[in-house]
C-alpha cells in the first residue's frame, strides 16, 4: 500500500493497516455508491413519465417484510463491519508497547520540544533508531496543537494541562515530516519537526559520538524535586505505609478509588494527581495532599513521572536501550567555533524562522534583519540597542524586553541553548546587518 492517498511511503507498520482500513471504507462506499445512484437514473429512465400515460394507475403497495429486512440488514452489516474493522486497527495502534522508550513532547506556539529520558533536550527534531517502539508523552504549554506524522498515518491533539501519548514504530529509516494539524495561531503553518529514523548501528555511533549531556537523567532530576518537594513526608518510597500511597507501588497498576470506580496510575493519572489531588484519591487514603500547581512546572512533573516509573522497575532496562542517552545536541555540540553559519542552521532547527524571517518581511516578531544594532522601541516604553548582550538576554528571557508593536510570544530558551549556540546565533544575527 505505498503511496496510497499520496501520504507518502510506507515508514512504520501503522501506515498499512490505516491504509489498508481506509481502502476497505472506500471500495465498499463506492460499491453501494455506484449502486444506489446506479439505480436511481437506471429507474428514474425507466419509469418517466410518458406522453399518455397519464391515465394508468400507481400500483398499491403496502410493504414487503423481506424487502424491508434485506435493506436494513445489510447496511447494518456493513457499517458494523466498518466499526469492528477500524475498532481492531485503532486498538492495535493504542494498544502501548512494553518496553517503549518515553519522550516528553511539549508543543508550544510554534515549536516541538522534545525531552529525552537522559535529559536531554531537542527542538523540532526527534531522533530514534529503527526497531524498537516508542512512546511519545504529549502535552502543550498554551493551546491545541496536534502532531501528526503522515508517513505514519498517526495524529494525536496536544492538550494543554493534559497528557496524551501515541506510540511510534520506527520500522524503516529514514527522515519524515512531522506537521502541527490544528490551526494554533499565525505561524501554525511553519510548526514543523523531523522525525529522523537511524539505523540501530549508526543511531548508536551517532549517540557515542555525542558527550554525555550535562546534568541529570530525567529520572534523576524526579528524584531530587521528589526530595525536595516534600512528597516523602507522606508517601514512603516502600515498606510501610506513611499517610499516602507508596511511590515504588508500580507504575500502571490498577487503583481503587474513594468513589468505587477505578483507574490506571498512567502518566496522566499521576500528572492529574499532582496537580489536583482531591480530583481522583486511592480508596482508604485521606484527601489531603496539597496541589503542585504552581510550585512544581509541566517539566518537572514530566520527570517526577519519569521517577516515578523507574522505581515500579518498569523502565529499568530502558537505561540500557533506546534513546536515552545523548540524543540530541547534534546541530549544538559546541565543539567548532562560533559561526555564522551554525548560527543559521540554528535559526532553521530551533524554529527561529516560524516568527522571525531572515529577509525583512513581517512575520510575528521583528525582521532578522537589520536587527543586530538597531535601536529599537520597547513595549512600555524606553530604548535599547540591539547590541549582543539585548540579543543574549532576549533569547534567553524575551519576556525581560519586548520590543514594541509585538506580541509577547517567544517562548524562552534559558537552558535550551548553550553558550556556544547562543555566541552561533549573534554572529548570524550580526551578518544580516543591513
Ligand atoms: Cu501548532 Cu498548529
Amino acid at each position: 500500500m505505498a503511496n496510497a492517498y499520496a501520504l507518502g511511503e510506507a515508514a512504520s507498520r501503522t501506515t498499512g493497516q490505516v491504509d489498508a482500513l481506509f481502502l476497505f471504507i472506500t471500495v465498499v462506499s463506492l460499491f453501494f455508491f455506484l449502486l444506489v445512484e446506479g439505480l436511481l437514473i437506471y429507474f428514474a429512465i425507466k419509469y418517466r413519465r410518458r406522453k399518455g400515460a397519464e391515465a394508468a394507475e400507481t400500483p398499491d403497495i403496502r410493504g414487503s417484510l423481506f424487502l424491508e429486512t434485506v435493506w436494513i440488514l445489510i447496511p447494518t452489516i456493513v457499517v458494523a463491519s466498518f466499526f469492528y474493522y477500524g475498532y481492531m486497527v485503532f486498538r492495535d495502534i493504542r494498544t502501548p508497547s512494553p518496553g517503549a522508550t518515553d519522550i516528553h513532547v511539549v508543543g508550544r506556539q510554534w515549536l516541538f520540544e522534545f525531552r529525552y529520558p537522559d535529559g536531554s533536550l531537542s527542538i523540532n527534531e526527534l531522533r530514534v533508531p529503527a526497531g524498537g517502539p516508542v512512546k511519545l508523552i504529549l502535552s502543550s504549554d498554551d493551546v491545541i496543537h496536534s502532531f501528526y506524522i503522515p508517513a505514519y498515518r498517526l495524529k494525536q491533539d496536544m492538550v494543554p494541562g493534559q497528557y496524551t501519548t501515541l506510540y511510534l514504530h520506527p520500522d524503516k529509516e529514514g527522515t519524515y515530516p512531522i506537521l502541527c494539524a490544528e490551526y494554533c495561531g499565525v505561524a501554525h503553518s511553519t510548526m514543523r519537526a523531523d522525525l529522523i529514523v537511524m539505523e540501530p548501528g549508526a543511531f548508536a555511533a551517532w549517540r557515542e559520538k555525542k558527550e554525555a549531556p550535562a546534568g541529570l537523567s530525567l529520572a534523576e532530576q524526579g528524584k531530587a524535586l521528589v526530595e525536595k518537594s516534600g512528597c516523602l513526608g507522606c508517601h514512603a518510597l516502600e515498606g510501610k505505609e506513611k499517610v499516602g500511597p507508596n511511590l515504588g507501588q508500580g507504575f500502571g497498576r490498577k487503583v481503587l478509588l474513594a468513589d468505587g470506580t477505578t483507574v490506571t496510575a498512567d502518566e496522566e493519572y499521576l500528572r492529574e494527581s499532582i496537580y489536583d489531588p482531591k480530583a481522583k484519591v486511592v480508596k482508604g487514603y485521606p484527601a489531603v495532599m496539597p496541589t503542585f500547581k504552581g510550585s512544581l512546572s509541566p517539566d518537572d512533573v514530566g520527570a517526577v513521572i519519569a521517577y516515578l516509573k523507574s522505581l515500579s522497575g518498569e523502565k529499568e532496562q530502558d537505561t540500557e536501550k533506546g534513546v536515552e542517552k545523548a540524543v540530541e545536541k547534534e546541530e549544538r555540540e559546541g565543539k567548532e567555533a562560533p559561526s555564522a553559519h551554525k548560527g543559521k542552521e540554528l535559526t532553521e532547527t530551533l524554529g527561529c524562522l516560524g516568527c522571525h524571517s531572515p529577509d525583512g518581511s513581517a512575520r510575528v516578531g521583528p525582521s532578522f534583519q537589520g536587527l543586530f544594532g538597531r535601536q529599537v522601541e520597547l513595549e512600555g516604553g524606553g530604548k535599547a540597542t540591539a547590541d549582543e548582550a539585548y540579543l543574549r538576554e532576549s533569547i534567553n528571557e524575551p519576556k525581560a524586553k519586548v520590543v514594541k508593536g509585538y506580541p509577547n510570544v517567544m517562548p524562552e530558551f534559558k537552558g535550551k541553548i548553550s553558550e556556544e549556540d547562543l555566541s552561533a546565533l549573534i554572529s548570524y544575527l550580526k551578518t544580516l546587518k543591513r
